[in-house]
């Protein structure tokens, strides 16, 4: 059955089964690093890394203390995502003024690094507590980024795949984030989501509901990294062509 919904897989680079992918055993976000040689970035962008470098150092601090509290709930849906993965994704998107949105921001991490990024940058998250980190994360690295508490599902949104099984693993419901954000699903340019196994089709079929047809979906795995989708297709080539190339 593939709806049911599995834990996102914790990268095996992963030093231990309670750490989220990306920390080493010192704690710091090793993976945060450049595939390009420091010599190749402008001063400009070796400042932003170095800036996201931070960002990631407390996204990765914020997500120890989430993990620290496990005990006291029976079950959350938050994982965090490979933050390095993220950011050599979104790097190549950078300073184009794109909006982005995050379904189920979370901590608001990814979010923030995207505003960072100079994407104009959302997230919808349904759990008031982290919508309160991700703000107050937002404060910290004086960023823009917008975040409102509520679902990413649009309202009257059904989920009806053609087998029948209609089931939305972790997903939770509540109200709808988009009147509040005063933005639809198809003003954005880019949207991100970190699925557990099984949710994919779900989010593949809202964007195709509901998303411009020219806009980029991100999907990130654990297992297989991020894949690109525009149209309802996989995105062979360049994800982010420049101006009037799509
Ligand atoms: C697997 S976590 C991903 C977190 C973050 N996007 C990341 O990549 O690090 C999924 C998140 O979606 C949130 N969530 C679940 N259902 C939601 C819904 N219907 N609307 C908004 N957020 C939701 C959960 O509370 C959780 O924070």
């Amino acid at each position: 059955m593939s709806t049911v919904a599995v834990r996102p897989i914790v990268s095996s680079s992963s030093s231990s089964t309670t750490s989220p992918a990306g920390v080493d055993p010192t704690g710091l976000p090793s993976r945060v690093t450049t595939n390009l040689p420091i010599s190749a970035l402008t001063p400009e962008d070796a400042a932003l890394r170095a800036r996201i470098t931070a960002l990631c150092h407390e996204g990765w601090a914020l997500w120890d203390r989430f993990e620290a509290t496990a005990a006291e709930r029976r079950f959350h849906p938050f994982v965090a995502s490979d933050y390095a993965v993220v950011l050599e994704a979104l790097w190549p998107g950078r300073c184009r003024g794109l909006r982005f949105l995050e379904w189920g921001s979370a901590n608001g991490l990814i979010t923030v690094m995207a505003d960072l990024l100079g994407f104009t940058a959302c997230g919808i998250e349904l759990d008031a507590n982290l919508s309160r980190t991700a703000h107050e994360l937002a404060r910290q690295f004086n960023s823009s980024a917008r975040f409102v508490t509520g679902s990413f599902l649009p309202t009257g949104y059904r989920w009806r795949p053609s087998d029948g099984d209609a089931r939305t693993g972790t997903l939770g419901t509540g109200s709808s984030g988009y009147q509040e954000l005063g933005l639809a699903l198809d003003d954005f340019d880019v949207v991100f989501g970190y699925p557990w196994d099984g949710e994919e089709p779900m989010m593949r079929d809202l964007m195709r509901s509901y998303g411009r047809a020219d806009a980029l979906l991100l999907l990130h795995s654990a297992t297989t990294g991020i894949t690109g989708y525009r149209g309802g297709r996989v995105v062979a080539g360049d994800w982010w062509p420049s101006t009037g190339d799509r």
